[in-house]
């Protein structure tokens, strides 16, 4: 299957690195200049043999390669207009999470009133919302596939295996915890609510595939937004939930998860055999996995050839995932008032 990536100097080179190595034809990427292109098309050379061509214009990509499959690694402003750009030329897409968000310079939360039912109402989120939904529905209608990559979801079955081990079944889920911490997020997006907007779609794809079909519940609703990081509690399904994202920019950052109670730190590195792994540990306990992203690209290529599976998200999940995202933030108590422009 041949593959291109719209955006591959961040993230994108490692979705094209993990589609290159599970079978697929790297043949394009696209970026906003020929000086970043040349950077960007070394660096993949170095890592997986790229010997593409390369774009400064998505559409002219699109037009001339009529890939399988398009990756989305730009800023999140523009992956809808990708998408559907993509759709129309045949293609399945991935995207990278969120699925969308509106331009951070165009509105502000502030003086917005929440809605207490669980609907987003400021006119812009709506907007962006209403946007990903027909996005969503034109990739059904034209029977492609859309995925959306948030790799935590892929961890499931590997904590599902420690949980066991040390609980028995995962049967009633009760709780559920997350905490990220990043080191660097991209621009707009490293301080107040763009630390959520950047990492929550990690915690939610986890809570939405843990707990189908869960709904937001809006009487127990607490989200507090601070310069460096926020925090979100709230009912989901069966579970009370605890989401902490936030910046780390002076020591090691930490990342944990887990259901009732039971907690795993998670993170990634070689194993003794040089391959970049996923590593869970609980205490003394630690289960090795194929790295999150790989997992969720392999998962995403399977279904697209076979059909007989789905994506870890999904479009209606990655639809699910941007309006609980856009509600919680709704809901949300500023430190400072929300920094969006007035
Ligand atoms: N799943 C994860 O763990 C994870 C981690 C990081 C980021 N992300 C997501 O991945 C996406 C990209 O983030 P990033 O950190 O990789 O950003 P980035 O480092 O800023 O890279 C953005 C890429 O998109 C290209 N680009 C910029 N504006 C564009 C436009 N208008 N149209 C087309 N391409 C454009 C850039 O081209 P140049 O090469 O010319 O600069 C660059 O290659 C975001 O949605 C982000 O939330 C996910």
């Amino acid at each position: 299957m041949n593959v291109v990536i719209i955006g591959a100097s961040g993230i994108g080179k490692h979705h094209a690195k993990w589609f290159h190595l599970e079978g697929c034809h790297v043949t394009a990427f696209s970026g906003t200049s020929d000086a970043s292109c040349r950077k960007t098309g070394q660096t993949l050379t170095d890592l997986f043999g790229f010997q593409g061509r390369t774009y400064t214009d998505y559409r002219r990509m699109l037009d001339f390669e009529k890939p399988d499959i398009v990756c989305i690694c730009s800023p999140n402003e523009s992956h809808l207009e990708q998408t559907r750009y993509a759709l129309e030329v045949n293609s399945h897409v991935y995207c990278e999470k969120p699925v969308a968000w509106p331009n951070l310079a165009t509105y502000t939360l502030s003086s917005h009133p929440p809605s207490e039912s669980p609907e987003v109402t400021h006119p812009i989120l709506r907007q962006t919302l209403d946007k990903t939904r027909s996005v969503v529905a034109l990739a059904d209608q034209r029977n492609r596939l859309f995925g959306m990559n948030a790799q935590y979801v892929a961890g499931r079955e590997a904590y599902q295996t420690i949980y066991e081990k040390h609980n028995g079944p995962m049967d009633d889920i009760e709780s559920f915890y997350f905490l990220l911490e990043s080191k660097g997020i991209s621009g707009n997006y490293s301080s107040y609510e763009g630390i959520w907007i950047d990492m929550a779609p990690h915690a939610l794809s986890q809570i939405i595939a843990l707990m189908p079909p869960g709904n937001l519940d809006m009487s127990h609703m607490d989200c507090r937004v601070k310069e460096d990081n926020t925090v979100a509690r709230f009912r989901y399904g069966s579970g009370s939930i605890e989401a902490k994202v936030s910046k780390n920019a002076e020591s090691d950052v930490k990342r944990k998860f887990g259901v009732n109670g039971f907690l795993v730190d998670y993170y990634g590195q070689p194993d003794d055999q040089g391959v970049y792994c996923a590593f869970l540990r609980h205490g003394d306990d630690i289960v090795k996995t194929v790295d999150f992203m790989q997992l969720s690209v392999r998962r995403y290529i399977k279904s697209v050839r076979s059909g007989g599976t789905t994506p870890f998200v999904d479009g209606h999940a990655a639809v699910k995932n941007l309006e609980m995202s856009m509600i919680i933030l709704e809901h949300a108590h500023a430190d400072n008032r929300l920094t969006l422009k007035e």
